[in-house]
């Protein structure tokens, strides 16, 4: 068979032994040398059989190229030299074309490149499966998926500067074209404690680092950050913030592209950074101790402006953060009491509290992306898992954290040796193949040691170290990692892989302290210290922070702590779990241990029922260095990982084996008797098959339900036949149903020309009769359509010849009656005029002989009659036209010049009338007002000034409504003035000075009341008939002199002499008093209206005297300014 090209380039360019089976002599040193060999070389990859033994480089080397990878693509694993790709398109293969689930098992220490190897075998299948937009989509979201992860799962620990913290197993799944689909993550357990401290020169998780180097200036405002890690306690501790190999500005936005590539929305993406942020922050708050007044210690936040700003990302009180930082509830007797943090229980809570957020947040990472890559639709799908979970760990100082993860490690090199060693060496003592037995170490017994839970009575002292852990945690009262200790002392003292100084073989052992205990691991011993056991295994969280945290409007917060809703759950317990917070349940949750270990059950279950495909990493060097390979390192894990042993299984066993029947039906095209079907027993047609390919007797062994191919290159050669043959096969196959539909469309084509033809030859009859039947038709048509047109003619012409005969009687006729009716119009108009003529003539002859009899008679009568009704068209006229009823209505209808005089009359007439009518429709009352008014209008009238202005106004009388008052009342019952005429506020003019006071003035039809308006008293009553003048001025003023009788035997009034009062109302004043006088004396009292007048003040005579024009004297009541100098009382206005 000639020589592939691959096998050529092996050949040609293979240092050292590609595949270690192939060794010899078979030894240790050899297989060392081997690897060194290769590994200076650049040759990092060697196989066992179909494991692929891998030394990490520390470089970055030309083996990743596209091109490589279509080098690799579909070619037989030793075709080409050793490759993680030869594997993974195996892996590939074997699950697209057999149907079989794989998983590639990912394995070594910490920085021996595991998660590099998962890399490139996600990077192989991207390129080699198919291609179009939703495939590319899905293939992009799978890839971007790593580097999220990776920056907020992955550190820098002292072996490898991006150490992932925790384990990850991807299943990638495939259509039955093979093309991805969806894929699901499955993460474990996030080692949480780096987020609150590291070790020296370790770095917390990338992420912190990237955002503040990565994100720009206003984003990291909004997130209240600054960029400097040094300023944040979380990061500045462990002295390591740099590390030249990484650059995180640019992973910062490889990160968010990858986000928002994986499909996270932008508001997601920010919500996610303030969490990030918000740890940051947290991680800064500091407490300082206060005494408390009962004795206790307490303690505040000192930097009270870092909770200020998480508050305010969070969406939270400041106060109720504040609260749950510094105090936690605590049940008393069913009682909820607060009691204060010391300061080192604060320290405590708040890193519990970042820790939680951070692995809470990772967890919902992964669940996300996982919503993200889930294959949606119901199709059967194939599975392709990569397990990448953290390497074997030894540090100085080892904790819980190591613990778990060296557990985790014994597990796969469990996985290993039940797969590639144990179950591998039983199938052949099953089968009866001839075997002798390969030792090796069976690390069962550690993972006993580690997992073992029986907790029947008897076997008490028989549980395993997880299971104690969890007694311990679960045990009331003061349960410390020392008592721990010491019941671990007690239980494991007799295993052989255990050791601890209080046990009698170790007790002068002083590497080994005294607070830890030691594993002898499969990869070495471990000494782990038990500090913080019992608490990381707890993994418990203070009610108090998980609620203030559901308390946040940030809603991603809330989700990430949905116990915080519930309030009054475990009375004895106010924690809550942090490893499965949707629990919800009063029972205590499973502690961490218990958790991971369930998680890893389930692992080692489904890593089961895939096909297993290795890879084992191996680091050269513990200081990351390239070129170098420390012998020692690698001889020890070439031991631990038991190499050697996978080795000799391999070299004495057989590389293929296969159930006879699924080998027969694989490869029955390959003799003629088994083709294309065996009826005959099924290893007899094995046989036939192996004797027919010429296969030696020592390649071969016959199981009892498998064949056994020892060499691959036999298997590989059987399937190179199988394809040749298979391509032989399908070009027969081909070839015959060629000729068969070519056949059978031959005979179609005959079939159809028949039919067609035949169809033809029908259509072209048709359409010539159809042609034929037209042209008669046509030929009928036209022959009926002339003699038609020639019938048509003679009957129009036969009707023309009746319309004309017609149509000359008509006209003929007419012309007889036009001429009759001329000759009738003719005599008619002819005997008209001879009648006119007559009685024109008639006329003139009774003329002639009347004339003078006419003009004595007639004449006078005629006149008569025009004069009569002329008269009787005045009359008519002024009976239409006559005025309204209103006695100020003015109008009176135009009259002829010559009834002139009988018009004025007339209106004088009709003017009385109306106003007799007028005045029959007016009350007393009314009748008694016009009384007044047309009083005042003789007094006044033309002779004083304001009068004009008073005619339109009522006279109101009381104006200031006192008839109703009591105190009128009494007044007038001592007076006997009850008829009130008029009452208002005048001024009074004192007769002394002439200052102007305000008096309450009644007039009653009896007297004058001069009332003091405060007090209602009265202040002298004047008998109405005292008054024998009025005198006013002819100006605006509104004052009146009141003149007094001579006093007759010492009337006390007139003694007193004359008043002067001035209001509004004088007019009203004036005209009521004068008439109240009329009617008391029968004579109305005398009125003088002029400038000046006299007047007796007591018993001094005075010249009053009114002047118009002062300057500078405001309008108004009095508006006038009275001086009194002597026998002159000057009143000037202006
Ligand atoms: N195939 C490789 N080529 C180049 N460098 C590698 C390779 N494998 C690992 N490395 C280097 O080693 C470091 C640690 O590898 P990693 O896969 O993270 O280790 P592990 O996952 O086993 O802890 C990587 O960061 C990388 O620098
Ligand atoms: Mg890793």
């Amino acid at each position: 068979m000639a020589l592939h090209l691959g096998a050529q380039y092996i050949l040609e360019h293979n240092v050292g032994i590609s595949d270690a089976v192939l060794l010899h002599p078979l030894t240790e040193e050899a297989f060392i040398e081997n690897i060194k060999k290769r590994f200076s070389h650049e040759q990092i990859y060697t196989y066992i059989g179909t494991v692929v033994v891998s030394v990490n480089p520390y470089k970055k080397l030309p083996l990743y190229t596209p091109e490589v990878i279509e080098e690799y693509r579909s070619r037989n694993i030793y075709e080409l030299p050793p490759h993680i790709y030869a594997i993974s398109d195996e892996a590939y293969r074997s699950m697209r074309d057999r149907n079989l689930d794989q998983c590639i098992i990912i394995s070594g220490e910490s920085g021996a490149g595991k998660t590099e190897a998962s890399k490139v075998i996600m990077q192989y299948v991207a390129q080699v499966s198919g291609k179009g937009r939703e495939i590319d989509r899905v293939k992009e979201q799978l890839l971007q998926s790593n580097p999220v992860l990776e920056a907020f799962g992955n550190a820098k620990t002292l072996r490898n500067d991006n150490s992932s913290r925790f384990g990850k197993y991807m299943d990638i799944e495939f259509d039955f074209k093979g093309d991805p689909i969806g894929g699901v993550i499955t993460n474990y357990l996030l080692e949480k404690s780096r987020v609150a401290s590291q070790i020296p020169g370790e770095r917390n998780f990338h992420i912190f680092y990237q955002l503040l180097a990565g994100a720009d200036p206003t984003f990291l405002e909004t997130l209240k950050l600054s960029p400097k890690p040094e300023n944040y306690g979380f990061l500045n501790r462990s002295g390591c913030i740099k590390v030249d190999a990484i650059d995180d500005a640019k992973d910062f936005n490889m990160v968010k592209t990858g986000m928002e590539v994986i499909g996270f929305y932008r508001t997601e993406i920010t919500e996610v950074f303030q969490l990030v942020a918000s740890v940051l922050k947290l991680g800064n708050v500091e407490f300082s101790h206060r005494s408390n007044a009962d004795g206790t210690d307490g303690c505040d936040i000192s930097n009270t402006g870092e909770i200020a700003e998480v508050a305010q990302l969070l969406g939270c009180l400041e106060q109720n953060l504040t609260n749950a930082l510094t105090q936690r509830t605590v049940e008393v007797k069913r009682d909820k009491v607060k009691t204060d943090f010391s300061v080192a229980g604060a320290v405590y809570a708040r890193d519990a509290l970042c820790k939680a957020i951070y692995s809470r947040l990772f967890s919902w990472l992964v669940q996300r992306i996982n919503d993200s890559i889930k294959v949606k639709t119901e199709q059967t799908r194939k599975v392709m898992g990569v397990l990448d979970i953290y390497g074997f760990e030894v540090f100085q100082t080892n904790r819980y954290e190591q613990f778990i993860i060296n557990y985790c490690n014994e597990k796969l090199q469990q996985i290993f040796i039940e797969l590639t060693l144990k179950e591998e060496q039983e199938e052949y003592i099953r089968e009866g193949i001839e075997w002798i037995h390969v030792d090796y170490f069976n690390n069962a017994v550690i993972c006993d040691l580690i997992e073992k839970s029986d907790t029947s009575v008897a076997q008490k002292n028989n549980v395993g170290i997880l299971a104690l852990l969890d007694e311990q945690c679960l045990l009331p009262g003061n349960v410390t990692d020392k008592t721990f200790l010491e019941k671990l002392n007690q239980t494991c003292k007799d295993h052989p892989h255990f050791e601890s100084r209080t046990l009698k073989k170790n007790q002068s052992d002083r590497t080994l302290p005294h607070d830890a205990f030691r594993l002898k691991h499969y990869a070495g011993n471990v000494t782990y210290k038990v500090d913080g056991f019992i608490d990381k295994n707890n993994d418990l969280l203070y009610r108090d922070l998980s609620q203030a945290m559901y308390a946040c409007r940030h809603n991603l917060m809330k989700k990430l702590f949905p116990e915080g809703y519930h309030k009054a759950l475990d009375t004895q317990c106010l924690v809550n779990s942090l490893r499965n917070p949707s629990q919800k349940s009063l029972k205590r949750p499973p502690t961490a241990g218990s958790q991971f270990k369930a998680s890893v059950q389930e692992l080692m279950k489904n890593l089961l029922s895939k096909n297993p495909n290795y890879i084992r990493c191996i680091k050269p060097n513990d200081d990351k260095q390239s070129g170098t390979l420390d012998l020692e390192i690698v001889k020890h894990q070439v031991r631990y990982l038991g190499l050697m042993e996978n080795i000799r299984v391999k070299r004495a066993g057989y590389a293929y084996r296969q159930i006879y029947a699924q080998f027969l039906y694989r490869y029955k095209m390959l003799a003629d008797e088994t083709w294309p079907s065996w009826h005959g027993d099924v290893v007899e047609g094995v046989k036939l098959i192996l004797a027919n390919q010429k296969i030696q007797q020592d390649e071969i062994a016959f199981g009892k339900s498998k064949l056994f191919i020892r060499n691959p290159k036999t298997l590989f050669d059987l399937e190179e036949t199988r394809r040749e043959r298979m391509h032989f096969l399908a070009t027969l196959i081909q070839k015959v149903w060629k000729g068969h539909v070519k056949r059978e469309h031959f005979l179609l084509m005959k079939r159809s020309q028949v039919v067609i033809s035949s169809r033809f030859r029908g259509f072209y009859g048709q359409k010539q009769y159809k042609k034929k039947k037209a042209a008669t038709l046509l030929l009928q048509c036209c022959t009926r359509r002339w003699k038609a047109r020639k019938v048509l003619a003679e009957l129009k012409h036969e009707k023309r010849c009746q319309l004309a005969a017609t149509d000359i009687q008509k006209h003929y006729r007419g012309w007889q009656a036009r001429k009759l009716l001329a000759e009738l119009k003719h005599a008619k108009r002819m005997e008209w005029a001879a009648r006119v003529i007559h009685k024109y003539y008639l006329g003139w002859k009774v003329r002639k002989n009347y004339k003078p009899k006419f003009r004595r008679i007639a004449g006078p009568k005629v006149a008569r009659f025009m004069v009569v009704a002329l008269k009787r068209k005045f009359l008519l006229n002024v009976r239409d036209k006559l005025p309204s009823l209103s006695p100020v209505d003015n109008k009176w209808p135009s009259s002829p010049k010559m009834y002139k005089s009988a018009s004025d009359q007339l209106q004088v007439m009709h003017h009385k009338w109306r106003c007799r009518k007028y005045r029959r429709k007016l009350s007393e009352a009314q009748k008694y007002t016009l009384r007044e008014k047309a009083t005042a209008s003789d007094i006044f009238k033309d002779k004083k000034v304001i009068y004009p202005e008073s005619v339109p106004r009522p006279f109101k009388g009381d104006y200031l409504n006192i008839r109703g008052d009591m105190k009128w009342k009494k007044i007038h019952s001592l007076t006997n003035d009850i008829n009130l005429v008029f009452a208002d506020l005048v001024h009074k003019v004192n007769r002394a000075n002439g200052k102007i006071v305000q008096q309450l003035l009644v007039v009653s039809s009896q007297a004058f009341l001069v009332i003091d308006h405060r007090t209602m008293t009265l202040k002298y009553r004047i008998p109405i008939e005292f008054i024998e003048k009025i005198s006013l001025s002819p100006f605006q003023d509104k004052l009146a002199v009141f003149h007094m009788k001579k006093p007759e035997n010492g009337d006390r009034f007139a003694k007193k002499g004359d008043f002067i009062i001035g209001n509004e109302h004088i007019i009203e004043i004036v005209t009521k008093s004068s008439l109240c006088v009329k009617n008391k004396t029968n004579t109305m009292p005398e009125i003088s209206i002029s400038p000046q007048c006299s007047g007796q003040f007591g018993s001094s005579a005075v010249q009053v005297s009114f002047q118009q024009g002062a300057k500078g004297l405001e309008p108004g009541i009095p508006g006038v300014k009275v001086t009194r100098k002597k026998h002159l009382m000057l009143i000037s206005e202006p």
